[in-house]
């Protein structure tokens, strides 16, 4: 009889969003005629940009003719998106990102979630707490969480850098050596930002400790504010310690399309058993190569057509759609006497419950009484019980709705 990777039995309940989902759908049969507006996963509700939708429909065209077919494409990415994104998103802002250090994917998820793969199976792992939980369970799966403390809610072999009101969401630096980091940054859950100097001691971390850190910036984009990081390789010495990870899912409404990268600089080196150095992009090739067959060719013309002057101006014009959300969920947040933080440079806006109501609790009375969806700060880790995420990609019209009902709950 086949059996199962143990490793499966050790992961908590369903993951996240789906248990979210679960019960909106409950509640939805419960209540036929709810108007339930979601605020929950980050899902984004605008339109495709038209130089993104245009470059498809050309992409589709010239797979209908003969001479404009093709078939499989390179795994790592066409040259023309890989130039792109070194150009547009790292040479012209001064950062030293090569085409063939960038590897085209079919979303940010996939990627955090089997970068660890490529590590030994006993690298110990750090990752905020709060924290997106794919992370964290890619890690079970793979067998390198350990049990599951009851008492703590958290995995024993995970080195948890818990970020709290007091620390203002911002992790101390691991109190024992690691060898992976998660950090992301804009973050989700909290919507909170490091400055260069924040950032520059985790990168001094890494160096020191010969650990490597995956920097996920799916959210860069929405970063509104001067002095605040756009990429890990603008801090010296990144390139020999760091892998980022991007996508074009929130910012050019992707999330069906699918499409994202992660950059591996040639510089960043691991140690195989023999304590030689080996070129961790090669690896990642080496895995890319084996496992994936490439983002199809019409997705990745839309995606470099986000980088023409009117692709841009169009990704800009989404941003400040939905930051403008995030600014009336702050406001409405503040009317109505709930502490809240982030949504200035992340379209996360994450709250602290009202005395007496714990993560959970709040999910039920928010949908109960005011019929919205949003993500309980517990589902990111224990830390993050007593919060709750909003996220700022509903309609405008959804999100002015949902601050008029949050506006009327009494607590
Ligand atoms: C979130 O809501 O945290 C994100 O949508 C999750 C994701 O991008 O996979």
């Amino acid at each position: 009889m086949a059996r199962i990777n143990p490793h499966y039995k050790e992961l908590r309940g369903s993951y996240l969003f789906s248990e979210i989902a679960r019960r909106r759908a409950a509640f939805q049969k419960e209540h036929p005629e709810a108007d339930i507006i979601s605020l929950g996963i980050g899902d984004v509700t605008r339109p495709l940009p038209e130089a993104a939708a245009a470059a498809m429909r050309a992409a589709v065209d010239e797979l209908t003719r003969e001479e404009t077919f093709r078939g499989y494409g390179p795994e790592q990415g066409y040259d023309f998106l890989r130039e792109a994104i070194a150009r547009h998103d790292y040479r012209d802002r001064g950062i030293d990102v090569r085409p063939e250090e960038v590897f085209v994917s079919d979303g940010s998820k996939c990627d955090v979630g089997n970068i660890q793969e490529i590590f030994s199976q006993d690298a110990v792992v750090a990752v905020q707490d709060p924290v997106y939980p794919v992370y964290v369970d890619s890690n079970v799966m793979a067998g390198r969480a350990g049990a599951y403390d009851r008492e703590t809610n958290r995995y024993r072999n995970i080195v948890y850098l818990t970020c709290s009101r007091e620390n203002g969401f911002k992790p101390s630096l691991p109190g024992r050596k690691v060898d992976l980091i998660y950090l992301c940054y804009p973050n989700n859950p909290t919507g909170v930002t490091l400055t260069r100097d924040e950032l520059k001691r985790w990168v001094d971390y890494a160096k020191e400790n010969g650990s490597i850190i995956l920097y996920d910036s799916a959210y860069e984009a929405f970063i509104r504010e001067d002095g605040v990081p756009h990429s890990i390789y603008e801090i010296e010495g990144a390139r020999e310690v760091a892998i980022e990870f991007r996508s074009f899912s929130k910012t050019a409404g992707f999330t069906g399309v699918r499409c994202a990268y992660t950059v591996v600089p040639r510089d960043l080196k691991a140690k195989d058993d023999e304590g030689g150095d080996v070129v961790v992009a090669d690896l990642w090739n080496r895995r890319h190569t084996t496992k994936f067959n490439g983002v199809s060719y019409v997705t990745q013309r839309g995606a470099a057509a986000l980088y023409t002057p009117e692709g841009k101006a169009q990704i800009a014009a989404l941003v400040d759609y939905y930051m403008a959300n995030a600014q009336l969920i702050r406001e409405g947040l503040r009317a109505a006497g709930i502490e809240a933080c982030g949504g200035v440079n992340a379209p996360y806006i994450w709250l602290k419950t009202p005395d007496g109501y714990d993560s959970w609790a709040f999910f039920d009375k928010l949908l109960r009484e005011a019929h919205i969806v949003g993500t309980p700060g517990v589902g990111f880790g224990q830390a993050g019980e007593g919060y709750f995420r909003l996220s700022a990609f509903g309609s405008r019209e959804n999100t002015e709705r949902a601050v008029e009902r949050i506006a009327k709950l009494k607590w």
